[in-house]
């Protein structure tokens, strides 16, 4: 099966859930996930209209997606991943930051992602190997070399379990770089460090997340890692616990103040753990 094929059915499944979206705002119905997780009707419309496309081109192809199957394992040779409404807070406030996110994974590997916003008509799109790109344009991460012209993106959990700690990392990042952003979908931040729009981003997300956008912000030429080393076993690619996304000279620095604040820095700035 060819990624050219994949990205034909992911571009048209994206753009269908996003003019569904558009259309469905006119009269959302806001319930909230265990208490206090945002979700609208059009969410779930949109997961059944991309999951029930997949499955009509690729019967035999596992689906995680987070209204349907957001338990699904990862573990399948083929594997899509889906986020049907990225920033559905903004949604459902009428803020346009959202998207439509879809990834393909084989064997664990992002292969082809597309990360759409249909209310600004921008559409991200990457197929491994061959470089990124928004409404068909190539892109490519800003070149900013210092951290204090830098402006970083972040997100905060529904549920704040650890805000001390969210907190000393946003005090780190105020300190040492230019300003920050919390613009309210994850996917559309990394896909704004991947079209230099952002520096750099860090938080912990799910896998539906930033499954697509990290393709595109690698094939950018932006690095993608985790705020501390993950441990061998665990496929970064799939784990969005303390994710760091920035242009290639501020991995290290950002990486380090974040540990820092952590209180897991070395002595020294560390090697970046991120893969390119
Ligand atoms: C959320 C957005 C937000 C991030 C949250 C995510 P959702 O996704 O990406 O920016 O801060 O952690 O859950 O709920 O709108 O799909
Ligand atoms: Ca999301
Ligand atoms: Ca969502």
């Amino acid at each position: 099966m060819h990624d050219t094929n994949v990205l034909t059915l992911a571009l048209r499944l994206a753009r269908e859930a996003g003019e569904l979206i558009a259309r469905q705002r006119a009269s959302l119905s806001i319930s909230y996930k265990d208490g206090t997780e945002l979700v609208t009707q059009a969410d779930v419309a949109a997961d059944e209209l991309i999951s029930n496309g997949i499955r009509r081109s690729y019967p035999d192809h596992a689906i995680l997606s987070e209204e349907l199957n957001p338990e699904a394992a990862t573990t399948a040779e083929h594997l899509w991943i889906i986020d049907p409404i990225d920033g559905t807070v903004n949604f459902a406030h009428r803020h346009p930051q959202v998207a439509v996110s879809i990834a393909y994974y084989r064997k664990g590997e992002a292969r082809v992602a597309v990360v759409h916003n249909p209310f600004l008509q921008e559409t991200f799109h990457a197929v491994a190997g061959r470089g990124a790109r928004l409404n068909d344009l190539p892109i490519r991460c800003a070149k900013t070399t210092e951290l204090n012209r830098s402006i970083i993106a972040t997100g905060f959990p529904y549920v704040r379990e650890d805000l001390p700690l969210l907190m000393r990392r946003l005090e780190h990042v105020l300190e040492q770089c230019a300003d920050v952003r919390r613009l309210g979908s994850a996917a559309l931040d990394i896909c704004w460090v991947a079209c230099g729009r952002l520096d750099g981003y860090y938080e912990s997300v799910k896998a539906w997340d930033f499954a697509a956008a990290q393709l595109i912000a690698r094939e950018a030429g932006a690095k993608f890692g985790h705020i501390d080393e993950l441990p061998k076993h665990i496929n970064p690619q799939l784990c969005g616990d303390d994710l760091l996304i920035s242009v290639p000279a501020l991995f290290s620095p950002l990486q380090h103040l974040l540990q820092e604040a952590s209180g897991t820095a070395g002595p020294e700035v560390q090697v970046a753990s991120g893969q390119h």
